[in-house]
């Protein structure tokens, strides 16, 4: 139980044990430290120590940290501007962001954010053009074109077997974010008690604090990250409304067995829970078979499968998602998705369609590739000394940096920016308890072998162990 931890609205403001050498870096530092559920008693110093705690907004997207305002004088005053609704008051400019800039500032080579520097396959891209042209540029269904709708349950149904129906089984949305969002929003009540597994992808805890959800947070621990079932049993209670997975997993890039499945599907059965399922990158599946929790016995009725075109076809800024669900799951999703954003980009979604009925040797194709720049990376971080954490799944690495001698994991990205020009990404941002995630970083291997190689180069130069 020790790696369990319950979320409540009131988390003392606190910075961690260890601490930022640097401003860049108030990101991390502004998790809090959990309150546990019982101190109602410690919920009144809490407040305190929220409003007596420094800002840590340290730059609002925009860049405007202050406005002006006049005083009662007459006289201009400089007002720190915070205008954010409580249920969002911790989320900050989110690391990746973060990261993303100063690997500009810095010139280094950006293997953080999980985006590809090369660009998504020809067909698809003149799909979307020919779309455009065809005049497809006018509000779409708001559930989906389609013709979008009938590819997923094609490609749903080739990956699972599952037979679902186009019209009523699927939501298409902006990216799966607004698939994760318009899942919580439309299923998850005020108090519902949602278990995640960290660490997590960062709008999960986002979305499920927006639903006013009670986060409830098991740990996957190194070297295998894998599922402490007696601590998942005993985290489900009567209150349990879902379990929040995500396989092949962002940032470890473990993958889910079907033992750990089968053994969530029983006790989701035995409870009567749901179960979120992200699956962004099912096709990003190196070591093992990609499992879809949807395909297990009993599991269709009470799973909702969330994914998006972004990471499989390399056009992540394109953002078409969607949800398949059981209708009566689907209506919440619906009902939400309709007042998020009610439609997704029509020419994209008609290009989607295209993308999702490529054959079978594009798949095959982009697995080899991928096997190729993970070969670059993992290699090379062996050689650097790094001690590596082996991924099975998704574009991503995710390593132990303490032979290298920094304190944590975001002194080692500030030192790898800003002294060897190499970008990666914290864990601890992945963590409701940031402490779990300070001996790893992640590195990303959806870049050019070029890029690979080069960024490999400067840290077998410049990074040595201490
Ligand atoms: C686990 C996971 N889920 C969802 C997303 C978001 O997907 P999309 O870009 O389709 O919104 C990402 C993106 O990095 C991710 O890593």
């Amino acid at each position: 139980m020790q790696s369990q931890c319950i979320w409540t609205p009131f988390k003392v403001l606190t910075p961690l044990s260890f601490k930022p050498s640097s401003t860049f870096f108030t990101f991390s530092f502004s998790k809090q430290l959990l309150l546990p559920s019982k101190s109602i008693a410690a919920v009144s110093s809490a407040r305190r120590a929220i409003s007596s705690y420094p800002s840590l907004m340290a730059s609002s997207p925009a860049g405007k940290d202050v406005v002006s305002t006049q005083n009662n004088s007459n006289q201009k005053t400089q007002q720190p501007l915070q205008h954010v609704a409580k249920r969002l008051e911790k989320f900050k400019t989110t690391i990746f962001t973060q990261m993303s800039s100063l690997a500009i500032k810095h010139g280094a080579i950006n293997l953080g954010q999980g985006f590809p520097n090369f660009d998504g396959p020809e067909f698809v891209k003149e799909a979307a053009i020919q779309a455009i042209k065809d005049g497809k540029n006018q509000y779409a269904r708001g559930y989906g074109v389609p013709d979008l709708s009938s590819a997923i349950a094609e490609r749903f149904k080739k990956d699972t077997g599952l037979v679902v129906d186009p019209e009523k089984e699927i939501t298409v949305t902006s990216g799966c974010t607004e698939a994760i969002a318009a899942t919580m929003l439309g299923l998850i009540n005020p108090g519902d008690e949602v278990i995640l597994f960290a660490p997590f992808y960062d709008s999960y805890e986002a979305t499920l604090s927006m639903a006013g959800a009670k986060i409830k947070c098991i740990t996957l621990r190194p070297p295998d990250f894998s599922v402490p079932i007696d601590e998942l049993k005993s985290a489900i209670t009567q209150d349990t409304r879902a379990v929040l997975i995500n396989t092949p997993h962002n940032p470890t890039g473990k993958m889910f067995t079907r033992e750990e499945l089968s053994t969530i599907a029983s006790l989701c059965i035995e409870n009567d829970v749901l179960v979120f399922t992200d699956e962004v990158y099912d096709k990003l599946a190196f070591e093992m078979d990609h499992i879809s929790m949807a395909s297990l016995p009993g599991m269709y009725e009470r799973t909702v499968t969330l994914n998006s075109l972004g990471k499989t076809f390399s056009l992540t800024g394109w953002k078409i998602g969607w949800a398949i669900a059981p209708l009566h799951l689907t209506w919440g999703v619906r009902q939400a998705h309709s007042f998020l954003t009610f439609a997704t980009s029509t020419p994209m979604q008609w290009a989607a369609a295209v993308a999702l009925r490529a054959p079978e040797s594009y798949y095959v194709e982009l697995k080899r590739d991928y096997m190729a720049k993970k070969e670059i990376l993992v290699e090379g971080l062996k050689a650097v000394g790094f001690k590596i954490f082996p991924s099975s799944g998704t574009y991503f690495v995710v390593v132990d940096h303490t032979p290298f001698g920094l304190e944590n994991d975001v002194a080692f990205c500030e030192y790898l920016i800003k002294e060897v020009g190499v970008v990666a990404i914290p864990t601890s941002v992945f963590y409701l308890n940031p402490e779990d995630g300070k001996n790893l970083v992640r590195f990303t291997f959806c870049k050019d072998e070029g890029t690979l190689r080069a960024a490999v180069d400067r840290m077998k130069e410049k990074l040595k162990r201490k």
